[in-house]
């Protein structure tokens, strides 16, 4: 068989739940070299937590390189009450944020699907969420969590104050906003955008930049605009309105949550943070479980790896042109649920319990029919 060429992905397990849940992916990469005679070069490094705990520091300047010169990045999680009282610049967070802003991933992929074997997990009636496959497109590297100024400073009077700047150029928005309706026309051709443009500016010039670019280049897709208020509202009374979700970066933090609670399964939605495409058509890229470090079920095998696989798919898809691999790997992960197999945060009466690793197993075993 002919090998393709070799391609790098860098694994960074970070702290938590992350080594566990990489842990999978790593096997499952393994696999398709093995039997795909794909040739992957899988490299692994310490981020977040753990990376300060050995360096002082949340991301060395080597992992910070290695991760510039892969193809994807895989990240597990980063963050615990271990390390809650570091100064701002060591916490693990900074790794995550750094790797954002400095290799320019703009635009973050956040699905929230609610899978058709999980309905009775959410929260809400099942005629409210069954169905549900919402696309939230977030701003990555700007807004409120990189404008200047910002800090802590001392004022008169013995106070201080909290200073953090929330701004938006044209181009900010309207590489974000294309990359939203790009995602909308291979969806249900709906936008909606997400701001507050009653009473920011930056919201909105968000507001108008989106629609000259909609009338400009992408007319035949039905753009709505949307308060972020009551686009919250929204996300709870009638999600299903909603097919590509494009906002800011903050607002499209607190939004991406609530939409993942909503299909009831946190530990099965992934993610994918894109930066542009080179001339060659090569473009940076990072892929993480929407979940977090989860301390509290750390070391216990009982972390759900599904999140992370389905980012590794992401990851075939959007940065490794590698279409029918991705699809494969979601099949395999939908026929394990098929089968009733269910880690503990998704388990229901009439399921088999699995660990981490035999999840990861059991789609292995899909995968190999
Ligand atoms: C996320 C997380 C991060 C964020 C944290 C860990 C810095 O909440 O990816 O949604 O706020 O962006
Ligand atoms: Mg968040």
């Amino acid at each position: 068989m002919i090998k393709v060429k070799k391609r790098k992905i860098l694994l960074l397990p970070g702290d938590g739940i992350g080594p566990e849940v990489i842990a999978e992916v790593k096997k499952i990469i393994q696999w398709f070299n093995k039997n795909k005679s794909l040739d992957f070069e899988i490299d692994e490094d310490l981020v977040g937590g753990a990376a300060y705990d050995k360096y002082k520091t949340p991301i060395t300047d080597e992992v910070f390189y290695k991760a510039l010169e892969s193809e994807a990045v895989i990240l597990g999680a980063v963050g615990g009450p271990k390390w809650d009282k570091l100064e701002f610049s060591k916490k693990p967070e900074r790794a995550l944020l750094k790797l954002r802003k400095e290799l320019k991933l703009f635009a973050n992929l956040r699905p929230a699907i609610c899978f058709k074997q999980l309905v009775d997990a959410s929260s809400l009636k099942p005629e409210i969420v069954s169905g549900l496959d919402i696309m939230i497109v977030r701003e990555l590297t700007g807004g409120i969590y990189f404008g200047e100024p910002r800090g802590i400073k001392p004022i008169d009077n013995g106070e201080r104050k909290g200073i953090n700047t929330h701004s938006y150029t044209t181009k900010e928005i309207e590489r974000v906003a294309r990359v939203a309706f790009d995602l909308a026309k291979k969806r249900d051709n709906k936008v909606t955008s997400c701001e507050k443009s009653n009473v920011m500016e930056a919201g909105q010039l968000w507001k108008e930049e989106v629609q000259i670019l909609h009338d400009k280049e992408y007319k035949d897709v039905e753009l709505t605009h949307m308060l972020a208020d009551n686009c919250a509202m929204q996300l709870l009374r009638n999600p299903k309105q909603f097919d590509v979700i494009v906002t800011d970066n903050l607002f499209g933090d607190i939004l991406s949550d609530e939409a993942a609670m909503l299909t009831g399964s946190l530990g099965l939605l992934p993610s994918a943070s894109l930066g542009a495409k080179d001339k060659d058509g090569n473009m940076r890229s990072m892929y993480e479980p929407v979940h977090g470090s989860a301390p509290d079920i750390t070391g216990k095998g009982i972390a759900n790896p599904i999140a992370t696989i389905l980012s590794f798919s992401m990851a075939l898809k959007y940065s490794l042109n590698l279409d029918k691999e991705s699809k494969a790997l979601d099949s395999a992960v939908q026929k394990v649920l098929d089968d009733g197999l269910r880690t503990k945060d998704i388990i229901s009466k009439g399921k088999k319990e699995v660990s981490t690793s035999e999840m990861g197993d059991a789609i292995i075993a899909c995968l190999q029919k």
